[in-house]
């Protein structure tokens, strides 16, 4: 059993100006990494800015970080980074941001290196000091060594071999507040993804399960709020944002499985957002799994059934309708995936692979 968490987190209201000192100790001036506006809307940005400017620390900002961040925005940003000579990275918003803070980390400390490195394994992974301050529940990336880039030369995202953490992530909820509320829904779906794909994993292990445990009940706490059944207040949103830190601790030791590998595809020929892709074929994934396993996940988080669960994603993502062809896409390119294939903890066929998908 391995266990590696380098991460140090601080979950808790005003963490950033709490923790200040430590967030100006990475370096002389920060290149602050946001998508084009949200965190400026949430409240994140200042905060991150008033800390700097009190501990005398400069800094100058990218906000062009898009969804699904492409090599050439990490490339730009990093030029930028090195004109204005930023030592440390501060990664701000979902996930794209923070995938992305990681990648131009590595590429500012590495000045002289081309693009071909975050793709070659043999590189040297040196980085930046990075720090990730997210504002959705979903990605977990705050807490995790991976950075997923799209690779517009080859039409498709993929995973930098290297494992790039963060220093320090700065976890608060009330970031969140304000946030769209499909937003909220499809992000709080995607933890429970992670939640449910380490639990019933290949490469669980005894410490990855006590991730997924504590996430798993703190996503309990608040699951009612997606349904409208009262107002989510900063302690639902503290709690779905731990949950989501947890599902990555968990996640980054056993990877993800079918869902998500069945998602990939989904995505990509409908833009159906992430977290919704992935819980569109929990149920199907939970129906395969072992009825301890099923039992596990479906009593721990709140629910009296497989068809409670599949009610509550109708309610709360609004699953549509996807066209069989799209369907069968997924399974397809799941099929050419040996790793994703090989991540559930039962033997996996095409059959399989069709049930899941709600294909006969
Ligand atoms: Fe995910």
């Amino acid at each position: 059993m391995f266990f590696y968490m380098p991460v140090q987190v601080y979950a808790e209201k005003d963490c950033v100006r709490n923790h200040a000192k430590e967030l100006c100790s990475f370096g002389k001036k920060a290149l602050i990494v946001t998508g084009k506006s949200s965190a400026a809307k949430n409240g994140s940005l200042d905060d991150i800015r008033n800390a700097l400017d009190a501990g005398g620390i400069g800094n100058a900002h990218f906000n062009e970080v898009e969804e699904n961040p492409s090599v050439e925005t990490v490339m730009r940003a990093r030029d930028i980074g090195l004109k204005e000579g930023c030592d440390f990275v501060i990664g701000i918003g979902g996930g794209s941001p923070m995938d992305a803070a990681k990648a131009i980390a590595m590429m500012i400390r590495q000045k002289d290196a081309d693009a071909s490195v975050l793709f070659d394994s043999e590189a040297s992974p040196a980085t930046v000091p990075v720090v990730l301050v997210p504002t959705t529940c979903g990605t977990g990336s705050e807490v995790t060594g991976i950075s997923v880039l799209t690779r517009h030369d080859l039409h498709t995202k993929m995973a930098i071999p290297h494992k790039i953490f963060a220093a320090l992530a700065l976890v608060d909820g009330k970031y969140m507040k304000g946030m769209p509320a499909h937003i909220f829904a499809e992000t709080t779906m995607d933890a429970f993804a992670h939640l449910t794909e380490s639990r019933i994993n290949a490469k669980a292990s005894d410490m990855s399960r006590m991730c997924v445990d504590a996430g798993l009940r703190l996503w309990l706490r608040s699951k009612d709020v997606l349904l409208g059944k009262r107002e989510a207040d900063e302690t639902d949103f503290l709690n779905m944002l731990n949950a989501s830190t947890m599902a990555g601790m968990a996640i980054a030791h056993t990877g993800t499985s079918l869902p998500h590998g069945l998602s990939y595809a989904l995505t990509y020929n409908t833009r159906m957002p992430h977290g919704k892709a992935c819980g569109y074929f929990l149920p199907g994934y939970l129906a395969e799994a072992s009825k301890e396993d099923r039992d596990y996940v479906i009593s721990t988080a709140g629910f009296s059934s497989v068809d409670d669960l599949a009610l509550y994603y109708d309610m709360t993502c609004r699953k549509e309708r996807v066209e069989e062809d799209i369907l069968a896409l997924s399974v397809d390119d799941l099929l050419h995936n040996p790793a994703k294939m090989a991540s559930a903890p039962f033997a996996v066929d095409e059959r399989m692979l069709r049930r899941i998908a709600g294909l006969s």
